[in-house]
């Protein structure tokens, strides 16, 4: 798997220098500045080839400020705790799973940790229901194997296999999603550190510094649950959804200005009151009671994760910029939540027209939402 290769990212300022073409640079391409600042500042002892102390790491996932001045821009906005244990597992022997409900930024956390511990965020497996053995062991060249028979040149490394010889961190996406069978052949690399090849009679040691981040989904829990054994080598965090309104609305402000800013969108504060509204649609639907607590309201299917919201006020923010004045308005969300929210055409339009009909109508300055709610068919 070779990676085509960018232009090297201009290092500008607060990190986020973004290669020209490429629609969604790397952890370690889009905050290289940031990185290197940290590097530069970090004067903590670093484990076996990591890029950063344990503590820097943590400072580049939460954020902070260095002593020359330098922003690090905060990745993950959630308990301070979760992200120390995470980083000082990967520096033990023991794996790290990252469990949570969908939209919990397990994704987004494993990418930037990899990319602060080992520079390299992309030596990844796409864990699916159709993942083969050789995603995390090793396949075989073919017309090499038969020219020349079994060699290490025939020899097709997985991700897993180079972040063992390179000392680097792998990650393993939807770890549960990965048969049983196939989820297995990582316990010998994970307890022996080791994985034999025998058909060359040798085997690839892992070097100090490689570890693994899997990522799985709460709600696949039951497909291919983890076996006892392979749970074991992992530690496991837990990402929770954001404890409180305000923290969720910080999130998702962040990410849409980040990702409105590579999709040229104006930013600006004027949407905030609309963000601060869809997220507490989606938490009111999600908690099943209003954010007063008094009136219970029945939840849909759908997830509603923060993701979600994310991306329903993105697309607002890009209606606005290209059908409107460019300021979120109610008009530009309310199709994106009915979206999210009717997943099941039956029973989630009744849940959302009753949330519209008693909460939405009656609230206090909620008049023009209640209109666009109407308007696209609540
Ligand atoms: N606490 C948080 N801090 C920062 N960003 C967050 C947080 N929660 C969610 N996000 C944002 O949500 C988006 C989606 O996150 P991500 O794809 O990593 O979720 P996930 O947990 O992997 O979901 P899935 O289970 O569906 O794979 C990311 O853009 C991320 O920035
Ligand atoms: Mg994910």
């Amino acid at each position: 798997m070779t990676m085509p290769e960018t232009s090297a990212p201009t290092a500008d300022t607060a990190g986020e220098s973004v290669g020209a073409e490429v629609l969604r640079p790397h952890a370690e391409d889009a905050f290289a500045g940031e990185l290197a600042a940290l590097a530069a500042a970090d004067d903590r002892p670093r484990p076996a080839r990591w890029r950063l102390s344990p503590w820097a790491v943590a400072t580049y996932l939460l954020g902070g400020t260095l002593p020359d001045g330098t922003v690090i821009t905060p990745k993950y906005v959630g308990p301070r705790r979760i992200i120390e244990v995470a980083v000082t597992t990967l520096a033990t022997d023991r794996a790290l799973l990252l469990l949570g409900v969908p939209g919990t930024a397990k994704t987004w956390v494993s990418e930037h940790l990899a990319a602060a511990v080992s520079g390299d965020s992309t030596l990844l497996v796409q864990g699916t229901a159709g993942t083969p053995e050789e995603a995390i062991r090793y396949g075989w060249n073919y017309a090499q194997l038969l020219a020349h028979g079994p060699s290490r040149d025939a020899l097709v490394s997985s991700p897993v296999m180079r972040a063992m010889a390179e000392g680097m961190t792998a990650r393993i996406e939807e770890l549960t999603r990965i048969p049983a069978d196939v989820q297995d052949s990582l316990i010998t690399i994970l307890s022996e550190k080791t994985l034999p090849v025998p058909e060359l009679g040798q085997e690839i040691q892992a070097v100090r510094g490689f570890n693994v981040i899997a990522t799985a989904n709460d709600r696949d829990r039951g497909i291919n649950d983890l076996s006892s054994a392979l749970r074991r080598r992992f530690n496991t965090v837990v990402l929770p959804l954001p404890a409180t309104a305000e923290a969720e609305v910080d999130i998702v402000s962040r990410r849409v200005d980040q990702i409105g800013r590579s999709l040229d969108l104006p930013g600006g504060l004027e949407g905030i009151a609309e963000i601060r509204r869809v997220v507490t649609v989606f938490r009111e639907l999600r908690d099943g009671v209003t954010a007063d607590g008094r009136t219970k309201i029945k939840s849909p299917s759908g997830t509603l994760s923060t993701a979600e919201a994310i991306s329903v006020v993105t697309n607002g923010l890009a209606l606005a910029a290209h059908f409107g004045d460019g300021v979120l308005r109610p008009g530009d969300v309310a199709s994106g939540i009915l979206g999210a929210v009717v997943r099941d055409p039956a029973a989630d339009r009744v849940i959302w027209q009753e949330y519209v009909e008693t909460v939405v109508r009656e609230r206090d300055g909620w008049k023009d939402f209640y209109r666009a709610c109407r308007e696209v068919g609540a």
